[in-house]
């Protein structure tokens, strides 16, 4: 049986009041496909909209998730939130290194691979994202970007945690265009992050899940879960619907157990 991992980032959407309404429609979703165990639904919110999501999800098995944190487990950082602080919120996934927080926020390499280790240290899964742009794509350099993306962002990553990452290859140009990448293209990228993450954790690297994002929506979910290095999806503006999310999740709940 395959596993996969549905993962919506809401990005800077949702007041608490809508984030309960969106988390409600998407437990109902959730309830009537009734995902195998091999398939896992996280939801990401804004920080102001955890406690909202998380009082709707409390006992079921959807997970709660930031979409950034810290390095530090507190201290004089205003404006920060720890991840320690997020893990008592309910969360057990962070993403980290968005594409938007690279470009937005100046995020590098290196400050994200301290934000890994602030994660994992208190307890929180990173979803470690990495991807090229337009630029950069064009210029054949995508793996050589995605290698430096992992090699310095992972750097000193133990093996134990490594079990534990979850990896997103999101592609910048796919993200918010409607332009997913095929599924060639997805399946060319995953199989090379698995290999360099061999040459560093060796058999872990085949275990490590990575999941797609960038333009991902219900019609072409099953073509891109179906590549063999794909274990399911980050979904951005399609997760910002119980509907569209809900099929997405079909997809993978279908697939699961073929
Ligand atoms: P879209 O699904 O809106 O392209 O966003 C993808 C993304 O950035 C998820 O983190």
């Amino acid at each position: 049986m395959r596993s996969y991992i549905i993962a919506g980032n809401w990005k800077m959407y949702t007041t608490p009041v809508e984030a309960a309404t969106l988390a409600s429609a998407i437990l109902e979703q959730h309830e009537r496909l009734q995902p195998p165990h091999s398939v896992k639904t996280i939801i990401c919110p804004p920080y102001t909209s955890l406690y909202a999501a998380r009082e709707v999800i409390a006992g079921t098995r959807i997970c709660l998730g930031a979409q950034n944190c810290h390095y530090e487990n507190k201290g004089a950082f205003t404006g920060e939130v720890a991840p320690m602080m997020l893990k008592a919120s309910g969360c057990s996934y962070v993403i980290l290194g968005h594409s938007e927080r690279r470009q937005y926020c100046g995020e590098t390499n290196a400050l994200v691979n301290k934000k890994i280790h602030g994660a994992l240290r208190d307890g929180l899964i990173p979803i470690y994202c990495v991807g090229e742009t337009l630029i950069e794509r064009q210029n054949n350099q995508t793996l050589d970007i995605i290698r430096v993306q992992l090699v310095d962002g992972l750097k000193d990553v133990s093996l134990h945690s490594a079990e534990q990452l979850v990896i997103a290859y999101e592609p910048v140009w796919a993200i918010g265009t409607g332009l997913a990448a095929t599924p060639s293209q997805a399946q060319e990228v995953h199989s090379a992050i698995r290999a360099i993450l061999s040459e560093v954790w060796k058999e872990y690297g085949a275990r490590v899940r990575i999941l797609y994002g960038g333009s991902l929506k219900p019609e072409n979910a099953e073509e891109i879960f179906t590549m063999p290095d794909v274990d399911g999806g980050l979904i951005g503006g399609a997760s910002l619907q119980a509907e569209s999310f809900g099929a997405i999740l079909a997809v993978a709940c279908h697939l699961a157990v073929q």
